[in-house]
């Protein structure tokens, strides 16, 4: 079964670098991120996990618990974080998954035969409180994904989960967003918009919110 947007994320109990994970547990009331790796003590993974420990203070303001997961075993996972600690100066500060036994990369579809029939490919899942798939990324085995997207992606969701508005391309925190179109009534959009808003057509129309 392939998982998608919307879909509540399934819950799992997995070995990992800090005992038995229950997911759900683990993610309590926050945002998740859950995120695979392909194999422990290779180069790219090694600096995805490393940049990932960097922002712990980014995912804490966003309140996101971080969970990685790589298809090898606790032991495996334990000399390899010490390894990541010194080669990029930090501190590994979230849990690895051993998922020795592939349970939750089946579970996730993080498995692509066609890539690679054992190692599992770069996916990231961000879950939402209520625990429903807001994103799904998948991502080769030899490019490292951009975390600074993922933070950006979470604070696009957080800002569109409360107020009525998307954010166009590009888009930073801060900029200008875009008034959901199924917004037309005036008197709707008065009472949403008091700051105002530029109309270029009926259906692009750019606001500020403030911060
Ligand atoms: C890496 O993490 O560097 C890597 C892993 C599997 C294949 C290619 C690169």
């Amino acid at each position: 079964m392939t998982l998608q947007l919307g879909d509540s994320a399934p819950n799992f109990e997995q070995k990992s670098t800090i005992g038995t994970v229950n997911f759900y547990d683990y993610l309590g009331e926050s945002w998740g991120v859950l995120f695979s790796h392909p194999k422990d003590f290779t180069p790219v993974c090694t600096t995805e996990l490393g940049t990932t420990a960097k922002l712990k203070d980014e995912f804490e303001k966003r309140n996101v618990k971080v969970l990685a997961l790589s298809v090898d075993d606790v032991q495996s996972h334990e000399k390899w974080v010490k390894d990541i600690n010194r080669t990029q100066q930090t501190q590994v500060n979230f849990p690895i998954i051993a998922d020795a036994d592939r349970k939750v990369s089946s579970l996730y579809g993080m498995i692509h035969p066609k890539a690679d029939n054992t190692l599992t490919v770069r996916s990231v899942f961000i879950i939402d409180p209520s625990k429903k798939i807001r994103l799904y990324l998948t991502y080769p085995a030899a490019t490292g994904r951009n975390f600074e997207e993922i933070l950006r992606v979470i604070d696009g969701l957080q800002l569109t989960d409360s107020n009525a508005v998307a954010t166009p391309a590009n888009w930073q925190q801060g900029d200008e967003v875009v008034i959901l179109p199924s917004i037309q009534d005036p008197k709707e959009l008065e009472t949403k918009f008091p700051q105002g808003f530029e109309v270029v057509t009926p259906y692009l129309r750019y606001t500020k919110l403030s911060a």
